[in-house]
């Protein structure tokens, strides 16, 4: 991220929450169910924002298990700190995912209202594959809601060129850089979309 994209999630962080009313605890129960996340396992949540997954990947992840809880805007990570530092099993980290090296092995990395605003999401993925990823991990974009719903957002916010395109259609471009990726939800209310990586 540039520092005008970190200055937008600034700026973005304390009304976030209020703002963000798709995320209810049906809805993101009901996404996170679909990715096969048990105990014990390590997680990464890239892009965390203010945290609104950390309650439920910690719980489902329990004592055993781990999350990485991933930000670069310093306004975001502190409010997820504020609200969820008391989580034993979840671990702040301040870092440009697609700059610099997160530590860990992880069963699951998710990106959660997120991709939109990679900048090399290809090579991103390949990286993430092949420094952070268990032998049968696995990443997932995800967003509760449709693409229209995004695109209007970005749209509102001057953001436009943070595109998303339809799941069946992001899976095709995926699975042409040489990943499998497989639509899990392609509703009004949930896109899901898990990649895995054949390539090792
Ligand atoms: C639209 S918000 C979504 C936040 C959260 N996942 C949610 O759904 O509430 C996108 C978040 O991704 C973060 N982000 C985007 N690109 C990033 C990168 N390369 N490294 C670290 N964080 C990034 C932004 O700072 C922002 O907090």
């Amino acid at each position: 991220m540039n520092q005008s994209e970190i200055d937008f999630f600034d700026a973005l962080a304390p009304t976030w929450d209020e703002n963000e009313i798709l995320s209810t605890p049906e809805r993101v129960r009901s996404i996170l169910e679909k990715l096969k996340i048990s105990k014990g396992m390590d997680i990464l949540d890239l892009g965390t924002g203010t945290g609104v997954l950390l309650p439920y990947l910690s719980e489902m992840v329990g004592d055993m298990g781990h999350v990485s809880a991933i930000d670069l805007s310093e306004g975001m990570l502190t409010l997820a700190r504020k609200k969820y530092g008391n989580l034993n099993n979840v671990e702040f980290l301040k870092i440009d995912f697609e700059e610099e090296q997160i530590p860990g092995k992880y069963d699951v990395a998710i990106l959660y209202s997120v991709y939109p605003h990679l900048h090399t999401p290809a090579d991103t993925m390949e990286w993430l594959f092949k420094v952070n990823m268990k032998p049968d991990g696995v990443i997932v974009i995800a967003f509760p809601s449709d693409e229209i719903f995004i695109n209007n957002i970005h749209h509102e916010r001057k953001a436009s060129h943070d595109h998303l395109p339809p799941a069946h259609t992001l899976a095709e471009i995926i699975n042409n850089w040489g990943f499998r990726a497989t639509v899990l939800a392609a509703t009004p209310e949930e896109y899901i979309i898990e990649v895995k990586n054949d390539k090792n």
